[in-house]
């Protein structure tokens, strides 16, 4: 299903948040984990990557998750739906992040702990009001990404923030260090989405 001919520009008019999936296509685990690899490209706050998935995919529980989300038929009929969390305790990553870029050779020994260090002196003391907005500002990032990916690979996505959150937090036993984001239903379209249009930019951007 890829198309690899269709340019950045394409993808992005594309892709509409798509409400009718056909209920009987199935998407490899093996191919949401790759749309996943390639969103993790995504940028983040000093790159402590505050996210996490859960996928979806069995008929039964996403039954249950339709439940969830306030009954949004899309999240019965898409292939998969696809949790994405944030993590509050992101400065956690710190030192297996950094240790992967000294060995590959991107930083040395004193780059890593300086990084580390600065990671140290400021995430863990932010409130944690501060801590869930950078999470949530980066699981937005990636998950624009991993809608994009998912189009260009031909597939259909809505985001939705439509959900009961403490819910969701109960059926997957989510742990307080990770708050939900949104739910992205990921599947092949059985109809079209609504056309939608956007602010005049002269509306929007002040140059100085
Ligand atoms: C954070 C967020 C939450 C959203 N929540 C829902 C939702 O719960 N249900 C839904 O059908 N669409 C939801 N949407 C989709 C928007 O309605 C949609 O992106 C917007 O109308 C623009 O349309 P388009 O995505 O087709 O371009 C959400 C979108 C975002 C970014």
């Amino acid at each position: 299903m890829s198309n690899t001919t269709k340019s950045l520009s394409e993808i992005i008019h594309a892709r509409h948040s798509v409400r009718k999936f056909d209920s009987s296509f199935s998407i490899s685990k093996e191919e949401i984990e790759n749309i996943l690899s390639e969103a993790t490209s995504a940028p983040s706050s000093s790159n402590l990557q505050p996210w996490k998935f859960i996928v979806i995919q069995d008929a039964e529980v996403k039954k249950e998750l339709r439940a969830i989300a306030y009954n949004q038929e899309q999240v019965e009929t898409a292939s998969a739906v696809i949790a994405v969390l944030g993590d509050t305790e992101m400065y956690r990553n710190a030192e297996q992040v950094h240790q992967s870029s000294l060995e590959v050779g991107f930083i040395d020994e004193d780059r890593k702990k300086l990084l580390i260090d600065n990671v140290n002196k400021a995430y863990p003391y932010a409130p944690f009001e501060a801590r869930a907005n950078i999470a949530t500002f980066d699981a937005g990032l990636i998950s624009m990404q991993l809608m994009l990916i998912a189009k260009e690979k031909g597939y259909d996505t809505v985001t939705m923030g439509g959900f009961d959150k403490q819910k969701l937090i109960e059926k997957f036993n989510i742990n307080e260090r990770y708050i939900p984001i949104v739910l992205i239903a990921l599947g092949k379209a059985a109809a079209p989405a609504y056309k939608t249009t956007r602010l005049p930019i002269e509306q929007l951007v002040q140059f100085v």
